[in-house]
């Protein structure tokens, strides 16, 4: 069976981005939020994102028409019957994707594809909410959707080849490349990326060098586009904190273990760039400033 209408639950930042993608390659596509205000606003960003592709000449207005005509909003978890890859994108909370797996196991046909795109959460244990383990897979899309060419596609011990394989050309059809991985906290990126960012966090601590010296030196030392320090106050220094304890919790080793300095950030509600402060001062968002943090 191949995958010709698909369904996303969740409608946020990520999910979005993922119905998106999804219309743009001609895909009939499904949005379940928990709210019809929250359909709506999913939509809307979506709107949004194609007038700005036909604002810059990289979309028709006939193409955008199309693509928003194949993007069906709902309330109603029931209208993801008939999908054949359910992409879930809902919040990072174990006990809200357990609800919801385990109804649209009890919704769809024993046919349909499940697919999540958690960050930290174990696949294999989600598998574990449905009848289905044999076609459960990881598809772990990048922030924004749209723009990030990357999706890394996750087996469990349990997943069938040819359903990975199915999911794997999926990805390519959204223009995705897509990168094999198994189910280990992380996957491939944030396995790497995690210690590399704690690591300038330790750095800074031990009075090594100074945030932007910090910053500087893997920009134009190593080509990065941007320092770790300004990366951890995009991603949140929150976000990073609860994903840091769960690649700790999952390997035991040193190098995932949260520094005590981002555990304080942390309390003192300094997340970075959304909160107005982390390593950086966000008061004038065109001028970040270094924090004195010592
Ligand atoms: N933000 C990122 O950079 C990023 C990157 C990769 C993966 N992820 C993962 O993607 C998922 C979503 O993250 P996000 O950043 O889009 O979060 P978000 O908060 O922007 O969006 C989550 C949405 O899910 C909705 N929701 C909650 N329960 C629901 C349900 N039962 N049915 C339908 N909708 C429901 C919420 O109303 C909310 O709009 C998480 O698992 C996260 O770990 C996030």
């Amino acid at each position: 069976m191949s995958i010709e209408k698909v369904g996303v639950v969740g409608c946020g930042l990520m999910g979005s981005g993922i119905a998106q993608v999804a219309a743009q390659a001609g895909y009939p596509v499904v949005v379940r939020e928990v709210s019809a205000q929250l359909v709506e606003k999913g939509l809307k960003s979506i709107e949004k994102n194609l007038a700005r592709l036909v604002e810059k000449g990289n979309l028709s207005s006939a193409d955008r028409d199309e693509i928003r005509g194949r993007l069906r909003g709902t309330t109603n978890v029931e209208d993801l019957k008939e999908c054949d890859l359910i992409m879930e994108a809902i919040i990072e909370q174990l006990p809200a994707k357990r609800e919801l797996w385990s109804s649209l196991d009890t919704i769809c046909p024993k046919s349909a594809i499940f697919a999540s795109n958690t960050s930290s959460l174990s696949i294999t244990e989600m598998a574990t909410f449905t009848q289905r383990p044999d076609r459960f897979v990881g598809l772990h899309f990048f922030n924004p959707v749209p723009v990030m060419k990357l999706v890394e596609v996750i087996r469990t011990i349990g997943t069938d080849p040819k359903v990975y394989d199915e999911v794997l050309t999926f990805a390519g059809k959204l223009g995705k490349t897509a990168v094999r991985t198994t189910d280990r906290t992380g996957f491939i990126v944030n396995r790497l990326l995690v210690p590399y960012i704690l690591d300038a966090v330790r750095v800074l601590e031990e009075g090594v060098a100074s945030i932007e010296d910090i910053d500087n030196s893997m920009k134009l030392g190593c080509g990065h586009p941007m320092g770790p320090l300004t990366l951890l106050d995009f991603v949140g220094l929150d976000t990073t904190y609860y994903i840091a304890n769960i690649m700790f919790d999952e390997f035991k080793e040193k190098r995932f273990a949260p520094p005590p300095l981002l555990k304080r950030m942390v309390l003192a509600g300094w997340h970075g760039r959304k909160t107005g402060r982390g390593f950086y001062d966000y008061a004038d968002p065109a001028k970040p400033r270094p924090m004195h943090l010592s």
